[in-house]
């Protein structure tokens, strides 16, 4: 059996602080824990659109979310392509959810790749039905661009010998499984390969899922899918997806400064919900372990924010 226990969920509750007929927009809907939560505290005449990479996922939260009927349009998408995924008429939303990364299917799960506990094919594609797996993006990839996923996203000590351990042994014995990569770890890293595994399978992951340049777009064209008085929450679990949505949130909410004075010239559209982000409680963390490193993020974009950006 499938399940995803929502991380932050009374929390995000609080802050998006649904109001009875809200339009809702889940851009990962996982299992639809948070969708479920929300939609129902938006009343009879609240409504719900959810997009989701992977297909499974969206399969197990139809079931959860059916007896809302036709409130609810769940959409095969990735985030990456807002606003055109979203049908032309329905793109302003009063609160929007983005809770980052992979479920707990992705791990539980052996078959898609994304642990190191099990030996399987180096998948790691959120959505199946695309795009290169783990194992190609070793195959085929050149040195450089290797190592900068270890280095970069990974912040793997070392990630230079590790990477000219990988390309060395490509060239006679293909990685093609998480057991095949454990393996050029232990190599590498010896006793200390258990420590760095979640740092090598973690950085792969963003890479396969270019989940930098999805989260990127999304703070893009976030300001536009709000509508005046809308909130939206981000809930992300490692600092390189906290840091990009701290300061995009921090430049919405900037207000504009006379350059001599500092007194405020424009007020910005956006107000900050939250000013150092929030996080899980002991008890949470205690019960749910996943959500250890969780941060929650929110703005709320103002009514009177057509009055004061015009331009
Ligand atoms: C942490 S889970 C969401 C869990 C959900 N809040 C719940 O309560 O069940 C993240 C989900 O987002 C999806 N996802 C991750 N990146 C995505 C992207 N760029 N576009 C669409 N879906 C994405 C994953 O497939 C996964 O199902």
């Amino acid at each position: 059996m499938h399940v995803h226990t929502p991380v932050l969920l009374s929390e995000t509750l609080e802050i998006l602080s649904p109001k009875s007929g809200d339009r809702i927009l889940d851009i990962t809907l996982g299992l639809g824990g948070h969708s479920e939560l929300l939609l129902q505290t938006a009343g009879e005449t609240g409504s719900l659109i959810a997009l989701d990479a992977d297909t499974e996922n969206i399969a197990l939260a139809e079931k959860k979310l059916e007896k809302f009927g036709t409130r609810v349009k769940i959409i095969h998408a990735n985030f990456s392509e807002l606003p055109g995924c979203l049908p032309e008429d329905r793109r302003q939303f009063d609160v929007i959810l983005a809770d980052l990364g992979l479920s707990s299917p992705h791990i539980d799960d052996p078959t898609r790749g994304f642990t190191f506990r099990a030996d399987a094919p180096l998948d790691m594609r959120f959505d199946r039905t695309s795009g290169m797996t783990a194992a190609l993006l070793i195959a085929s990839l050149d040195e450089i661009t290797l190592l900068s996923i270890f280095q970069g996203l990974g912040e793997l000590p070392n990630a230079r010998r590790f990477t000219d351990a990988i390309v060395a042994r490509r060239k006679d014995d293909p990685i093609r499984t998480s057991g095949d990569l454990v393996e050029t770890a232990n190599f590498i890293y010896g006793y200390k390969a258990p420590r760095y595994l979640p740092q090598i399978f973690q950085a792969l992951r963003i890479a396969v899922n270019h989940e930098q340049e999805a989260l990127s777009r999304f703070l893009t064209v976030l300001p536009t899918l709000l509508a005046p008085g809308g909130r939206s929450a981000v809930i992300s679990y490692h600092s390189l997806e906290d840091g990009p949505v701290k300061t995009a949130f921090r430049e919405l909410c900037a207000d504009q400064k006379h350059p001599f004075t500092g007194s405020i010239t424009t007020k910005s559209g956006f107000e900050m919900l939250s000013k150092k982000g929030v996080i899980p409680t002991a008890r949470e963390i205690r019960e749910n372990p996943r959500s250890r490193s969780a941060r929650l993020r929110a703005i709320r974009k103002r009514e009177e924010y057509t009055f004061l950006r015009t331009a």
